[in-house]
């Protein structure tokens, strides 16, 4: 029964050439919801200020393993600046919106995040939400209890309403792009303190709602509640001397004192889409899913040839994704395409190495502008297991010649598909004036077969894929853009899917980017030292 409730909604999300997903007829800017959520009436907990720049560079994150730092609250600060925090803003005539470090479908932000702290030396005992804006921790929860065994904890929700205000009935899945996003921009985040984000799943949706105090439906506006994503153990020490358990953490919560309330986002909601609130009810995350897969078992790393001096910090902070294309740029050099597609597949690093289940995502690419390349259509599975569910799957037809250059890619079909990349992805030129763009491939039925749940861990999954093909884009001089907008059965009908085995279900696409001069940037946070 759930499993075709899942169905349906994905079936009826899908745009095709003939209609685009149920959304808004009209819309209106003034119901636009608040991008930055306050909760009025908990105690505020300052940061250190925005803007630090740690010296790690992109080659001595890809290449060394860095030690440990502290856990202060200089450096918590830091970690969330770099995962959730503003990045610049923008302006354009009488336009002016904000930028952050991780992307977002629409630049919608739907996701809050949260932090459970367990030791008083960073911040008492308690649950507190970050505020993006004013970048300092409201709290939340205070707990009457002694500092507890483990480590920090960040959590990630979502206010559907925010993405579905444009998009409509399509906006949930974009809602798990973006938490797939924010995931990898955590990781990488961390990993710039030496600390490793490991998703936890043993608890359900409903345990992590009472966790985070989202199920106090009084302290939030009707319809502008958050839904709970995924809760992250951020590891900092180097040994298992604080590791607790969240079942322990759970049971402290169940005893924690609420404070604040959630300020309305001054939306006025003219429109209700009912079939959002219902997938996220089927596809709630239930207790008990198994995450045996240990990502330091999996496949071998495969190393990096991006010697790239600038750092981390800076290129997570310019991460932008690209407006435009150079149609007329240079081949992009065989060994930089190289680099940002292997690191789709180094397993045992940030962020990758925060996944809990063998990979289910594979790739198949529009490969336009590639030095040494044919253009034409390939194949990149991400796994032994990937290939073969492909080459069973996908038209009888293609090549499937492997590319002596580049280690697990398959040429599938070699023609100029640059109009074919453009008209899938919803005719946006970005997916044919790149080097390359590509989609991702999910095994669909096989994990929906496991839970329902899964639908959204593949949605994750694919969000998390993306965010390392933006950093490894920005670190190698290009610049990359996820596109969400695609005609979903079209590209199935391309490659030959003809059941709901394999679903595309995210594009993206890297090359050279063009300025838009007129677009003025500003700083992201010189608001907080002109008040
Ligand atoms: C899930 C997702 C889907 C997106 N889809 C599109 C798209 O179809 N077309 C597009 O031009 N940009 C798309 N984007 C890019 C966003 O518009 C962009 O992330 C947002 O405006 C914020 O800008 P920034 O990435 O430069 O911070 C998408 C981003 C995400 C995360």
């Amino acid at each position: 029964m759930s499993k075709s409730a899942v169905l349906a909604y994905h079936q009826r999300t899908k745009h095709t050439f003939k209609a685009f997903a149920k959304g808004p007829e009209t819309l209106d800017w003034d119901d636009q919801p608040d991008p930055f959520r306050i909760f009025e009436g908990c105690p505020i907990f300052t940061l250190p200020p925005p803007g630090r720049e740690p010296e790690l560079s992109w080659q001595q994150f890809k290449s060394t393993t860095c030690a440990p730092k502290a856990m202060t609250r200089d450096n918590l600060g830091l970690m969330l600046e770099l995962s959730f925090g503003l990045s610049a803003w923008k302006e354009f005539g009488p336009d002016r919106w904000a930028l952050r470090c991780n992307p977002s479908s629409g630049n919608l932000h739907p996701s809050e995040a949260y932090i459970i702290s367990q030791h008083d030396e960073v911040l008492p005992v308690g649950v507190y939400h970050y505020q993006v804006y004013a970048h300092h921790l409201e709290q939340r929860a205070t707990i009457e209890t002694p500092t507890l065994p483990g480590e920090m904890y960040v959590a990630l929700s979502s206010v559907h309403w925010r993405e579905a205000w444009k998009y409509g009935e399509r906006a949930f899945r974009y809602c798990q792009h973006d938490a797939g996003h924010a995931l990898g921009a955590l990781s990488y985040a961390a990993s710039l303190l030496g600390w490793q984000v490991e998703l936890v799943n043993e608890i359900s949706d409903v345990q992590l709602a009472s966790m985070l105090g989202l199920d106090k439906a009084e302290q939030f506006v009707k319809r502008e509640e958050e839904t709970p994503d995924w809760l992250c153990r951020i590891r900092y020490q180097t040994d298992d001397v604080l590791a607790g358990s969240v079942e322990q953490l759970f049971t402290a919560l169940e005893n924690a004192v609420w404070q604040g309330k959630a300020q309305s986002l001054k939306a006025y909601h003219m429109y209700h889409w009912k079939v959002i609130d219902e997938i996220a009810q089927v596809t709630h995350k239930p207790a008990g899913i198994k995450s045996s897969y240990n990502s330091l078992e999996g496949e071998d790393a495969i190393a990096s040839h991006n010697a790239n001096q600038q750092p981390l910090a800076a290129l997570i902070r310019n991460r932008r994704s690209a407006q435009h294309f150079s149609r007329g740029a240079e081949p992009m050099p065989l060994a930089r395409f190289k680099t940002m597609i292997n690191a789709t597949r180094e397993y045992q690093r940030a962020p990758l190495n925060s996944w809990r289940w063998p990979p289910a995502i594979h790739l198949f690419l529009f490969i336009h502008k590639v030095e040494g390349l044919a253009p034409g259509l390939y194949c990149l599975p991400r796994s032994q297991h990937g290939l073969d569910v492909l080459k069973q799957k996908l038209d009888s037809a293609f090549l499937w010649q492997a590319e002596a250059d580049v280690d697990g890619l398959y040429a599938l079909h070699l023609n100029d598909l640059r109009n074919i990349a453009k008209s899938l992805s919803c005719y946006q030129a970005i997916a044919s004036d790149s080097a390359f763009s590509l989609g991702m491939l999910a095994e669909f039925d096989a994990a929906l077969d496991e839970s329902v749940w899964h639908y959204r861990r593949l949605f994750w999954e694919s969000g998390l894929v993306g965010q390392v093909l933006y950093l490894e884009a920005e670190a190698a001089g290009f610049r990359g853009t996820g596109i969400g907008c695609f005609f979903d059965d079209e590209v199935h009908k391309v490659l030959g899917i003809q059941d709901t085995s394999l679903q595309s279900l995210y594009h993206f696409t890297i090359g050279q980017p063009l300025q838009d001069d007129r677009v003025q940037s500003l700083p992201a946070y010189a608001h907080l030292t002109q008040s």
